[in-house]
């Protein structure tokens, strides 16, 4: 086998027109001819000195030596000039190179591709790869299957069995459901959710039902508008969400008449109401697993993909891990919440106008949550907690 070096040079010559004089082999195009006293000591030479050589006849193949896939790029540039395989292997497995930028200030410096990771539901690859394959493979259909089926449940169950209507007449006389700061951490906090929630699902699943009839242009300044909306209103939620849980924390609390409550199913089905405190089990399972548990979930990924915890380092294995719990837990909460504004709205009757006006009819009370109604009645919770009371209101204990 030639020489590398030797055969660079004889390509580089060849290329010039000077073959002739230095390669024994013959030339593509043959040279002028030459005083033969000129040519006469060249013909008599021995072969030697610069060989040209197709690379495709050089036997062996530097792939053959066995140490071939072990070659440092060093030493596979001796055999094979040019070809960096080796350094760019070590650079697709995520070794880190040399840099002098500080650790501290940037910790993914000299780190090109990230290295191999298998993330549940990935492959075994580089991290990058690994976190798509579980987006685009997992939380992408299965999170989009799980809302349309929530949602689609909901519409079979309001268009089989209709809105939850009072049995009784109203009697006009109304209980202090809510108290105004009681409603108005609510709606900052429903406002905020509404928000994620939209900017949300347009950021998750826009390109298969937007991208088709918007087009690129409207759709990418539609996105950009709410990946902005999104990140804003996430710090809102959390701190709304806190005001919310210390709210009602203790009317959540788990009391007496709440398991039978879950195995009748609050009597959705069978049309008659499981009695219940102020809040009954069903909300308290909202509340306990959407906005407490899920909540804290949701918040603290939230505020790492915002970059807002002080002292985190945000390398990106960092933000892949906050944004594949971040959509987890964000997909179940939605599909909580949509049952929880389901009721809130069009699906029980007098339900709004709790959250709304902050009274519901004394019937409501009695016929969704007897319990707080007749606790009401015995004068051991107040029926207008708020002051002053609205002079439009009549109040009765
Ligand atoms: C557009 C969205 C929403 C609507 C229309 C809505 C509506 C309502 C209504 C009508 C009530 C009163 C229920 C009752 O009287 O028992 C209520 C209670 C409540 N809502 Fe919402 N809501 C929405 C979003 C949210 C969100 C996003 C959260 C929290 C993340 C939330 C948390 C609560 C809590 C904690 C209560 C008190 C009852 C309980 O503890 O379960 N709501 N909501």
């Amino acid at each position: 086998m030639q020489r590398p070096s030797r055969f660079l040079a004889a390509l580089f010559l060849a290329a010039s027109g000077w073959s002739a004089t230095v390669s024994a082999q013959p030339a593509a195009t043959p040279p002028t001819p030459a005083p033969a006293a000129a040519t006469a000591p060249a013909a008599a030479a021995p072969a030697g000195g610069i060989q040209s050589a197709n690379i495709f006849e050089v036997k062996p193949e530097a792939s053959a030596d066995p140490k071939y896939a072990g070659q440092t790029n060093g030493e596979r540039a001796k055999v094979q000039p040019g070809n960096n395989a080796p350094m760019w292997r070590q650079v697709g497995s995520g070794v880190t190179g040399y840099s002098s930028l500080p650790k501290s200030e940037a910790p993914e410096a000299g780190n090109l591709i990230q290295p191999f990771v298998q993330y549940p539901g990935s492959l075994l690859t580089n991290a990058g790869e690994a976190w798509r394959q579980v987006r685009n493979n997992w939380l992408i259909p299965y999170g989009g299957a799980l809302l349309l089926i929530v949602v689609g449940a909901i519409a079979l169950f309001y268009f089989g069995k209709g809105r939850i209507n009072l049995h009784g007449a109203e009697t006009g006389r109304k209980i202090e459901r809510f108290t105004p700061f009681e409603r108005s951490a609510h709606w900052a906090n429903a406002i905020a959710f509404c928000i994620l929630a939209i900017s949300g699902i347009v950021m998750a699943f826009g390109k298969f039902f937007l991208l088709p009839v918007m087009g690129l242009t409207l759709f990418g300044w539609l996105t950009y508008l709410l990946k902005n909306m999104h990140n804003f209103a996430g710090p809102l939620f959390a701190v709304s969400l806190v005001i919310v849980f210390f709210t009602f924390v203790r009317d959540n609390m788990p009391s007496r008449g709440d398991i039978g409550w879950l195995l009748k199913g609050g009597g959705l089905l069978s049309g008659k109401e499981v009695p219940s405190h102020r809040f009954n089990a069903g909300e308290k399972l909202v509340f306990w697993g959407g906005v407490f548990f899920l909540g804290i979930i949701v918040v603290a990924s939230g505020l790492v993909l915002d970059k807002l915890i002080p002292g985190l380092i945000y390398v990106r294995d960092t933000m892949q891990v906050a944004h594949m719990v971040h959509a987890v837990a964000t997909v179940l909460m939605m599909a909580m919440f949509i049952g929880h504004i389901y009721i809130g709205t069009i699906g029980m009757q007098g339900a709004y106008d709790g959250m709304k006006t902050g009274y519901v009819d004394e019937t409501w009370a009695r016929e969704h949550h007897e319990y707080w109604y007749d606790d009401v009645k015995a004068g051991k919770i107040p029926a207008q907690r708020s002051e002053p009371a609205p002079p439009s209101q009549t109040v009765q204990a």
